[in-house]
Order: structure tokens, then C-alpha cells, then sequence
């Protein structure tokens, strides 16, 4: 479950000052069929076990080949929900063509012939991906024998796409991501539900905990966290201008949804030289030990969201102290300092790590940037710019070939 606590540094009239944005904003993203993320596939869940149980203890290792939203909302699932639980195959998540990564990977597998590879794109076409595709495909055979395409899963979307034509031809497991739902916005689609299942999480419980903020929405729409967040976002971005949006977490395995609400922000609301608030984030307590002076003393232009998990499920003391008591004083200290400092603040408190607070926590950020990004004018689902560097580097790889 998520706690959100505003510091005395912000007034509780922010949260719900912006009423007649938000609505425009509500309406519009109603309107848009791009709001299908909404629409949570509790019916679809159980016949995705069903098809994915053959894939259960054959593989030592799994690996995601995917980039930006098709992989980083996977990276969250993994690191706060998985990572530590024991019989899983190993997971290895693959967004890189820089080759000393390629072949640490390789060397990291714990066996090569029980490795099944998921190429998660949307496109199909994702340079990134396709370059690995090449490479792995390449090898596969001599890897695992006949049956090599049994190791190959493609999760994609396009039918025009590489990915899917070459899913087709060889008979690879194929699964498809709804058309509307775009990347950044995708983990509560096969794009997340997928790996969630082979790490065996209840991925019920990650959509109940997104189900629970969609029911808030239904039921009472200014109340709930999405439209307080995007109001407040709004109100320190427009009214209070800070436009650099600090998300210290304090939790090594919230590193992973720094960055996928990193992507969040950047590509669906940096639209013109006047709209864009800069994502940054911070780890505690080691950052403390590395940008908080800057955060307090330096230009006053900063809006922080501390990320912290109440309950520690385990722990450690020393004498009367425990582990947990110290870093939750390292975090209140921060957090005083900002207020002293009138650095506005506010804390997403997960009352556990645990699947219902992680769905919850990806539904508010989804639905508050959608919102917050039509309250600014601007389209929150496309990323136009995106495409020119994408170009660019096609063309100077035109010419080496
Ligand atoms: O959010 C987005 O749309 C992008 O970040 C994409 O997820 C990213 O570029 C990868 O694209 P694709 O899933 O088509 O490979």
C-alpha cells in the first residue's frame, strides 16, 4: 500500500488546487485510446501461467533483451520483488550493444544451453534489439542444437516489425502487446507480466495493487493519489518553478523504478523549450554523501519525492538500534534539512515491498504523468524527438554497411 505524507514544506491546498485542469486533463486522456494502460488483464492472467508453464524449471537462465520501456519496468519487477528468492533461474536484462557488456553476459551465464531468451519490443525494429537478435539467432544453433527456437520468445507489437515476421517464420513462442499501450506505459502488459511470471511472482496481486488506484480514480477522481500527485507536480513545475524533479530513494532495489520513472518523465513531457521538468534522482543514504549539499545550498529549483519502504522484512541491530531505525533517521534527517531549507518535499512511503504496493506505485506514476502532461498542453504519449537521433544513426550506419 502507498502512504503518501506531504512535509510541512508544502501546503495541503496544492493537492487539490488545479481542479478544473485536472478534469480538462481527466477528459482528454479518456478520450485518448492511448489510455488503454488502464486497462488492467486480470481475465488474461491465468491462461498466460497456463501457456507459460512449460517454460518453468527448464531454463538456468533467462535473459530480456529490450530497451527503455520494454525492459525497464521488468528491471523494477525483478530488483524489488525477485531478485532474492530462491529456486529462480538467473535473469539477465540486455539494453546494450556496447561489447564488453555482450561478453560479460555471455560469461555471467550459469549455462549456456539452458538459457531461454525473451526479445521484448514493441516495434519489432529497435536497433538495440535487433543487433542482439542477429547475434544470438546467429549463435543458437550451435549453442542448443535442433531445437534451438525453443530457447527464443519474442514479446512485440508490430506486425510490420522485424521481430514479429521473424517470430512467424520460425514457430518462436510469440506474445503481443496491446496497440495503444505505448512503451513507457507498457508494464502492466506482457511487456512487465511475462518475466513476472517466470520469476514466479503472484502477478495478480502487482495488478490488484494497480486495480486499487483505478477503483480511487473511478470512485472519487480529485481524492485520488494520481490527481493530487499531478496537481502537485503541476503547481511546483508551473507556480513554484522548480523544474528539476528529485527522486531520492531510500532503498538500493528503488534505483530501478528511479530510472523507469526517468523515462516516464522525460519522453512524455519534454515537449518544447517551455515544458519539461528534469528527472533526477538520488539513492540514500550514500547520495547524502554526495549531492545533498548541492540539494540544500545550491539554486533553489528542486521538487523531492523521497521513495521509502516502511517495513523492512529483514533486519539487523546493534545493541538496542536497529538497521532499519538508522536509515529511517538518515531519511527524516534529509527530509528536515529540505524543510529547514524550504526545499519542498514529500514521501511515497511503501508500507511493504511486496507486489500490491509495486503495481500501485507503477499505476499512480503512469496515470499522474499522463494527467500532469495534458494540465501542461502537451501530448504525454508521443516522443517525436526521438525519432531524429534514431534516423541519424541509421543513416551513418547505412554507410559502414
Ligand atoms: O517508451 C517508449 O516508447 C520508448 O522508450 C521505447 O520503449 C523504446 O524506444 C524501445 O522501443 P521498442 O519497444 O519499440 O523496442
Amino acid at each position: 500500500m502507498l502512504h503518501l505524507t506531504l512535509n510541512s514544506s508544502i501546503q495541503k491546498q496544492a493537492l487539490s488546487k488545479h481542479k478544473k485542469l485536472l478534469l480538462k486533463a481527466k477528459e482528454k486522456l479518456s478520450k485518448n485510446p492511448k489510455s488503454e494502460f488502464e486497462l488492467l488483464p486480470f481475465q488474461y492472467i491465468a491462461n498466460l501461467k497456463k501457456e507459460l508453464a512449460p517454460y518453468f524449471k527448464k531454463f538456468s537462465d533467462i535473459a530480456i533483451v529490450g530497451i527503455g520501456g520494454s525492459i525497464l519496468g521488468t528491471e523494477v519487477i525483478y530488483h524489488t520483488l525477485a531478485k532474492h528468492n530462491k529456486n529462480l533461474p538467473r535473469f539477465h536484462f540486455i539494453d546494450s550493444v556496447e561489447p564488453t557488456f555482450i561478453a560479460a553476459f555471455g560469461e555471467k551465464l550459469s549455462d549456456k544451453k539452458k538459457t531461454l531468451f525473451i526479445f521484448a519490443s514493441k516495434s519489432g525494429d529497435t536497433l538495440e534489439i535487433i543487433s542482439n537478435y542477429k547475434l544470438i539467432t546467429a549463435g543458437a544453433p550451435k549453442w542448443f542444437g535442433k531445437n534451438w527456437k525453443n530457447h527464443v520468445m519474442v514479446i512485440t507489437e508490430n506486425k510490420n516489425g522485424l521481430l514479429y515476421k521473424e517470430a512467424i517464420k520460425n514457430f518462436f513462442k510469440l506474445f503481443e502487446i496491446p496497440k495503444d499501450v505505448g512503451g513507457r506505459f507498457s508494464v502492466l502488459t506482457n511487456i512487465g507480466l511475462i518475466p513476472a511470471i517466470l520469476m514466479n511472482i503472484d502477478t495478480e496481486k502487482i495488478l490488484k495493487g494497480a486495480a486499487k488506484e483505478a477503483k480511487s480514480i473511478e470512485k472519487s477522481f480529485l481524492n485520488s493519489a494520481s490527481a493530487k500527485m499531478a496537481s502537485l507536480m503541476y503547481e511546483m513545475y508551473r507556480k513554484k518553478n522548480k523544474d528539476i524533479f528529485l527522486f531520492f530513494a531510500y532503498a538500493d532495489c528503488l534505483k530501478y523504478f528511479n530510472r523507469w520513472v526517468i523515462q516516464l518523465i522525460s519522453e512524455s513531457l519534454g515537449k518544447n523549450s517551455k515544458t519539461g521538468p528534469f528527472p533526477a534522482t538520488a539513492v540514500g543514504p550514500k547520495d547524502q554523501h554526495s549531492m545533498l549539499q548541492l540539494i540544500l545550498d545550491g539554486p533553489k529549483n528542486k521538487f523531492v519525492t523521497f521513495l521509502e519502504i516502511e517495513n523492512n522484512e529483514k533486519d539487523f541491530k546493534i545493541g538496542n538500534m536497529k538497521f532499519s531505525d538508522i536509515l529511517k533517521a538518515e531519511k527524516k534527517g534529509s527530509e528536515h534539512a529540505m524543510t529547514k531549507k524550504k526545499i519542498p518535499n514529500i514521501t511515497i512511503g511503501l508500507s511493504d515491498l511486496d507486489e500490491e504496493s509495486i503495481g500501485e506505485l507503477f499505476f499512480v506514476y503512469e496515470e499522474a504523468i499522463a494527467l500532469f502532461g495534458y494540465m501542461l498542453g502537451i501530448n504525454p504519449f508521443n516522443q517525436p524527438a526521438v525519432e531524429l537521433g534514431k534516423k541519424a544513426t541509421m543513416d551513418i550506419l547505412k554507410k559502414i554497411k
